[in-house]
């Protein structure tokens, strides 16, 4: 298939818009400059995040550590990013800020039409409760309950929820719904914990290192259940990873490096998971 149908189809009208002002910025920079101008504002009414100039200052004591050094940073719609970079280089602290687990010390966040970055504690408490699904490298699920009912935990909160069932069916494990995570392999569990984020049905889930703890081939499988969200539920994703060869599973790779986004490439073709070697 042509890769530019492919995006069109992926993302009616406004990614197409993208696609075009990001080649036409490449190719024309000075001539394509109103247009992209134009472009952008249009986009800007599509975005999942926009932030921009995020800085972030951990104080230690004396000691400073900067993290975050005037990041500007968008997700849109259906977008599945994956997100690279060294050790240390700040792609939690990015991810953190963006779910609402952490503030900036400057710079400003926004999620749909809200500004994050002005949140205070109980509307930043509601909007990971109900906008923001979280899978982390462990998967946190509570011991004495099953599959099905860590699910549940979640959808007995949230407005207008998938069933466990349906979130379980989602992830490929409807026939492990009554086992309880002892009795769940490591890659099980970890798509237990992505049924459980994404049964509140959130615009976007946020996954830092969901494959870390996971060997080659389970890690595929986990990753082919955050494809199949993506693609069938429209959740946008943003993936943290070690590993640069999941980069080609994306729509758009960002890379960092010392607390800054060095890198932001589009995948015009998104790589099957069966062909990614690693
Ligand atoms: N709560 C904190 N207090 C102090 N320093 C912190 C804190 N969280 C992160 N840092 C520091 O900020 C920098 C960026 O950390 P961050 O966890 O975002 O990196 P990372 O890219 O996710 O690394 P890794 O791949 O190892 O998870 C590091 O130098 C880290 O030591
Ligand atoms: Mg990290």
């Amino acid at each position: 298939m042509n890769s530019k149908v492919k995006v069109t189809e992926r993302y009616p009208r406004i990614n197409l818009l993208r696609f075009v002002s990001y080649h036409l910025n490449n190719a024309f920079p000075i001539a394509a400059d109103s247009f992209f101008v134009r472009i952008h504002i249009q986009a800007k009414k599509n975005h999942i995040f926009e932030a921009r100039g995020l800085s972030k200052v951990y104080k230690m004591g004396e000691v400073e550590v900067v993290a975050l050094k005037d990041v500007d940073f968008d997700l849109f719609p259906g977008e599945m990013m994956v997100l690279l970079g060294a050790s240390g280089s700040g792609k939690s602290t990015l991810l953190n800020i963006l779910g609402g687990l952490d503030t900036p010390t400057s710079g400003s966040v926004m999620y749909e039409q809200t500004m994050l970055s002005e949140a205070n504690e109980s509307e930043l408490t509601q909007y990971r409760r109900k906008h923001v699904g979280f899978v982390f490298q462990f998967y946190n699920l509570i011991p004495s309950l099953t599959a099905r009912e860590n699910v549940a935990l979640v959808t007995e909160i949230s407005d207008n929820p998938m069933t466990p069932e349906e979130a379980l069916g989602l992830v490929g494990l409807s026939d492990r719904m009554d086992h309880f995570p002892a009795q769940l392999s490591g890659g099980e569990q970890q798509r237990v914990a992505i049924a459980r984020a994404v049964a509140k049905k959130p615009h976007v889930l946020l996954c830092d290192e969901p494959t870390g703890a996971l060997d080659v081939e389970t890690g595929k499988i986990v990753l082919k259940a955050l494809d199949r969200v993506n693609r069938e539920v429209g959740t946008a994703i943003a993936i943290i990873t070690h590993n640069a060869a999941i980069a080609a599973m994306g729509d758009r790779v960002v890379q960092m490096s010392s607390g800054r986004i060095v890198e932001n490439t589009i995948n015009t073709e998104r790589m099957s998971l069966d062909k990614i070697v690693w």
